[in-house]
């Protein structure tokens, strides 16, 4: 749908067409006293406009760290969720309350419980790529970038349960030497890259190195030269010598590496099926319209009950202070 039909649903009359998007957003931004914040997969245009683009490690911190009345958070439901969780006291815009996360989704809070239940002496470690319900019941959250750490807290002898993702347990597993009981969860994007076309393309290109993310299926990852975080797979994109690169996660990031290295050549990687399934399609919800109209609105909002926050906050905090006794 075009950005004015969609207005139109949205407010039953569209936008001036001579409204300068861009514009309008940096003037409410600055009379909201708001901070944007985007993730890595957002469309480009919407992490131009940001005050800080990361992974969900580097987002969860700086809006820990944010002074602003209002955070504008870029990204999926469960990511705009922690930015409360760690903030009560700011109001929290998602721009669309929809864009959810398949990792997330595959792991509803009531069957989590019965599952935790059936592992009864097992420490829980989640994937921040989860609800507020679901932080709720573990003891410990980590991310793309800080799993294998996180994982390494616990002493060998523990017995862990590693939640949602499938594929960032089995690595983390490979990393650490260490058995987990992982839950079979696993992200809509992540899974749909080809093997048989990745290696086409080293075929193709043999001087490019491969970069993938964690969340890639263990066949798709040993192929990769590195694996991290996407704050960690740009980093390296940009530092390293050589000059290209085929890129296993959402196609989102290529924009940042274009902008921090253009004389380099990015490659995507393709999925199996013929359709742009390396695009998640919860986070492309979001908009430059949508933004502004969250910013002009401050709607939709992020709201947490005060138990259920409180008790999502605990496992958050021992991830932020890398301390599984932090209270
Ligand atoms: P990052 O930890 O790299 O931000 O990844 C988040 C995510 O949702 C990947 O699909
Ligand atoms: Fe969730 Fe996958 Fe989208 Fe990341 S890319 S937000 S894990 S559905």
């Amino acid at each position: 749908m075009s950005d004015g039909l969609e207005l139109l649903q949205t407010l039953g009359a569209p936008l001036p067409s001579d409204l300068d998007l861009e514009d309008e957003i940096l003037r409410l931004k600055r009379s909201r006293n708001a901070v944007i914040l985007a993730h890595y997969y957002q469309d480009g245009e919407i992490q131009d406009l940001a005050d800080f683009v990361g992974d969900s490690l580097q987002l969860a911190q700086a809006a820990l760290g944010t002074d602003a009345d209002v955070i504008l958070f870029a990204g999926v439901h469960f990511m705009a969720e922690t930015a409360k969780i760690v903030n009560p006291g700011k109001i929290v815009l998602l721009p669309d309350l929809e864009a959810g996360c398949s990792l997330s989704d595959q792991c509803p809070p009531d069957r989590f419980r019965a599952f935790l239940a059936a592992h009864p002496d097992h420490k829980v470690v989640s994937y921040i790529n989860c609800s507020a319900a679901v932080k709720a019941q573990s003891d410990i959250i980590c991310t793309s970038s800080n799993a294998v750490e996180i994982v390494s807290l616990f002493a060998p002898e523990v017995p862990l349960i590693f939640a949602p993702d499938r594929n960032l347990g089995a690595y983390v597993q490979k990393q650490t030497g260490r058995e987990m009981v992982l839950w079979p969860g696993a992200c809509q994007v992540h899974e749909t890259f080809s093997e048989r076309k990745l290696v086409g393309l080293k075929v193709q290109y043999p001087d490019a190195l491969v970069l993938a993310h964690p969340e890639c299926e263990p066949h798709v990852l040993r192929h990769a030269d590195h694996i991290g975080s996407t704050t960690a797979i740009l980093q390296f994109a940009i530092t390293r010598p050589e000059s290209r690169f085929i890129v296993v996660t959402e196609a989102g990031i290529l924009h940042q590496m274009k902008k921090a290295a253009p004389e380099k050549t990015f490659i995507p990687a393709p999925p199996e099926a013929n359709c742009a399934c390396n695009e998640c399609p919860h986070m492309k919800r979001n908009t430059l319209a949508k933004v502004y109209l969250a910013l002009r609105d401050l709607s939709p909002r992020i709201e947490l009950d005060v138990e259920l926050r409180e008790a999502a906050l605990r496992p958050l905090k021992r991830m932020l202070s890398k301390d599984l006794n932090a209270a």
